[in-house]
């Protein structure tokens, strides 16, 4: 059984009390539980981390970065008892949900990482952990931390990772923001909760950042689907206009043409290739046109100009796959399998919104833009 349903069947017992205010409560037993692990800005390629600030704020790398990503986790704020027996006695298991998220959401945008730490771990059993977490929201408590960001100032965007505890936010994310000034910042908000979803969350952040900005597009995720996230966390970071940035060593750097096409608040980004096909498609966007189905496996536009298939591959990548069919001058999305076919040529791969393609209709937006890529 996860964490959180065992935190339902305790919620289930106090709930009642809970909803007469901000007193202490007892917490009831679980039956058991244990822990299992919603503008283009460019950022400084920085390797990832997902396992916390050792290796972001502070560092000469991060200097140059303008995005932070600060989370929350209860399990780097717990001590992690190698001996637990997690049947009869469950427990903090890492990695945990949000820092598995930050992780990603650092990836992404190639910002400098800061998991929030207390002074005090918190107990690495759940009851206990359940216990003071609702002590501490009682008294409005604010723990310490070990630190607070370096350089603060440097940072224009920060996406703040927390996991709902007792209808809320940790208290220490609160002493983190009382801390840690946010004024003027672009704020997105990132969350893995039980069955309560956010609850109150973003109303106790927005009243602890009166002058920061909070994006509406918040990224939440069931605490059991966390750990498959990575592909929505890329999604949602694409979304609000980031790039993926590449960093590794001593590689040469250039670009690579992407293709975006966006309808409604929907967005699917390609990776084109190099050949004179995927050229020619370039040169013609922006292009706003009608989208159609074809079969069961492909959505189809017709770009105005023929593309120039010379010296072009022909497709072989299955769903996911950008193509040009060229007897009938058509660009195709595959969503599924197809049969190779010596007039289909290769354009791209998809890189993110694989699972909207089979959902696009309508009116579409197609424009260019480009990550890094090494070579
Ligand atoms: C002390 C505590 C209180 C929690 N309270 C709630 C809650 O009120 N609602 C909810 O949906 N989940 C609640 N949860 C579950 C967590 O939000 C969820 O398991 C989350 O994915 C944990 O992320 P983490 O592993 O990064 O700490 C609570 C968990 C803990 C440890």
């Amino acid at each position: 059984m996860k964490r959180l349903t065992a935190f339902l069947l305790a919620a289930m017992l106090v709930i009642p009390l809970a909803g007469c205010g901000n007193e202490p409560e007892s917490v009831s037993e679980p039956e058991s539980s244990q822990s299992s692990a919603s503008e283009t800005v460019s950022a400084e390629p920085e390797e990832s981390s997902p396992s916390g600030q050792d290796e972001g704020v502070g560092d000469e790398e991060s200097e140059t970065s303008n995005i932070l990503v600060a989370y929350f986790s209860w399990a780097d704020n717990a001590v992690l008892a190698e001996d637990v027996d997690a049947v009869a006695s469950p427990s903090v298991l890492a990695p945990g949900n949000v820092q598995e998220l930050a992780g990603w959401v650092q990836e992404e945008t190639g910002g400098d990482i800061f998991g929030i730490r207390v002074t005090d771990p918190y107990p690495s059993d759940w009851d206990d952990c359940l216990a003071r977490a609702n002590q501490e929201r009682g008294d409005q408590a604010r723990p310490a931390l070990q630190e607070q960001v370096e350089n603060l100032e440097q940072y224009d965007t920060v996406f703040l990772g927390y996991p709902n505890w007792w209808y809320g936010v940790p208290m220490a994310l609160l002493t983190f923001l009382e801390e840690n000034d946010l004024t003027g910042k672009q704020v997105y908000l990132f969350c893995s909760h039980g069955t309560g979803g956010l609850s109150n969350s973003v109303d106790i952040i927005s009243e602890a950042l009166p002058n920061a900005t909070i994006s509406d597009n918040i990224f939440d995720c069931y605490e059991e689907e966390a750990s498959s996230s990575q592909a929505n966390i890329q999604s949602w970071v694409a979304e609000l206009g980031y790039t993926r940035p590449s960093a590794p060593e001593n590689n040469e750097e250039t670009a690579e043409a992407q293709l975006s096409v966006t309808w409604d608040d929907n967005q699917v980004i390609y990776a084109l290739n190099d050949s004179p096909a995927a050229a020619s498609l370039l040169e013609q966007l922006p292009l706003t046109i009608e989208v159609e189905d074809y079969s069961t496996n492909e959505k189809i536009f017709y770009p105005p100009q023929t593309l120039d298939t010379s010296d072009t591959p022909t497709a072989s990548g299955g769903a996911g796959t950008l193509a040009y069919y060229a007897p009938w001058g058509d660009v195709v999305m595959f969503y599924g399998d197809y049969s190779e076919n010596p007039s289909l040529f290769e354009l791209g791969q998809i890189v993110s919104g694989e699972e909207l393609v089979a959902q696009m209709s309508g009116t579409i937006t197609i424009t260019a833009s480009s990550a890094l890529r090494i070579s």
